[in-house]
């Protein structure tokens, strides 16, 4: 039998080149290896206001930008994990066996709760929730990137103390995470990771993002005081967008030192957005053709959820029958 692999997005902001040179294209690269499982994390996103209607759009986009990146539907199944009840039902479950101390020890906990002065309980909850998502599946592999790496961890601990208490029940997720793509870093702060939430219309590249937008966040995309490109000497937003060219043109280094030494920024620029905008390019085709059939999303995630249900259905059971509470025989 082959591994089980799994992974989580959140349906919150605009899928961005990040997230597709991060994760996504590894995960169409890697699905076959695996008994493939990716959920859109709908319950987590709510751990903070979203407006309804725009998350209710937002599942939908996810779901079909993970087709339009080659997400194989036949193969892999694409979940959306409020549609599998277990998900919320494991979480309790695991959370009547988490020390309070362990959470409120999570970094991305302690960042955001000093950011703001009150947040929702869910928050705190939020890693506890991401466990019943990899142990409901027994989930041998995880990719998640370094910013989600003490989350993967909590999870073992989770299953581990479970297991202690309750005899074997969970799969031990790996830590090795298997080889992530480029890190990418923002467009307007290659200090920091791009990410989703970031507000400012130069931060990221969104996969949606139409060729001429494209182009003009690239432009202004932050550089160094260097005229050109130096590779014995430059600084992280030359290397950011190097960094994404490499990836989407799968380019040795070699052949990128050739190309690329001494060039002037303006012309990096350009080339860097030419490559995005024609890698991106089929993807939004197929974007388009996924989406101009209305009932067509549905049907993969219904699909997906009717896939997993089962192997959710009897993690929940036997966790339930371990901790002796009431299950219909
Ligand atoms: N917390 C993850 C993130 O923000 C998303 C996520 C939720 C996840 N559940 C998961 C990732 C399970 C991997 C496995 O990126």
């Amino acid at each position: 039998m082959k591994p089980r692999v799994l992974s989580g997005v959140q349906p919150s902001g605009n899928l961005h080149i990040g997230n597709y040179l991060g994760a996504l294209k590894n995960w169409v690269k890697i699905q076959y290896d695996y008994e493939s499982i990716f959920c859109i994390v709908d319950l987590h996103a709510i751990t903070v206001y979203q407006s309804p209607e725009e998350l209710r759009a937002k599942i939908l986009e996810l779901t079909a930008l993970f087709l339009a990146a080659g997400i194989d539907p036949k193969h892999s199944a694409i979940v959306a994990q409020s549609t599998v009840h277990g998900h919320a039902e494991l979480a309790w479950l695991l959370t009547c066996v988490t020390p309070e101390g362990w959470l409120y020890r999570m970094t991305q906990y302690k960042a955001k709760s000093e950011a703001q002065e009150t947040i929702g309980a869910g928050i705190l909850l939020y890693p506890v929730l991401m466990a019943a998502d990899i142990l409901i599946y027994q989930a041998n592999v995880v990719p998640v990137g370094e910013d989600q790496k003490q989350h993967l961890e909590l999870a073992r601990d989770i299953a581990q103390r479970f297991n202690s208490l309750y005899g074997e029940t969970f799969v031990m997720p790996e830590t090795r995470l298997p080889a992530v793509g480029a890190r990418v870093m923002g467009l307007d702060d290659p200090e920091k990771k791009m990410s989703k939430s970031e507000k400012g219309s130069g931060h990221a590249v969104a996969l949606l993002d139409p060729p001429n937008v494209i182009r003009k966040k690239i432009m202004r995309a932050t550089t160094d005081s260097n005229p050109a490109v130096s590779f014995e000497n430059m600084g992280p937003g030359v290397r950011n967008l190097l960094a994404i060219f490499q990836a989407f043109g799968d380019w040795t280094d070699d052949q990128m030192k050739r190309h690329f030494e001494g060039m002037r920024y303006g012309d990096l620029k350009k080339q860097v957005a030419e490559m995005v905008a024609a890698s991106l390019e089929p993807l939004q085709q197929r974007y388009r053709e996924i989406t101009a059939d209305p009932g067509y999303v549905d049907r993969i995630l219904a699909e997906g959820c009717e896939r997993v249900s089962p192997i959710a259905n009897s993690t929940v059971n036997l966790a339930k029958r371990r901790m002796g509470i009431y299950t219909r025989s």
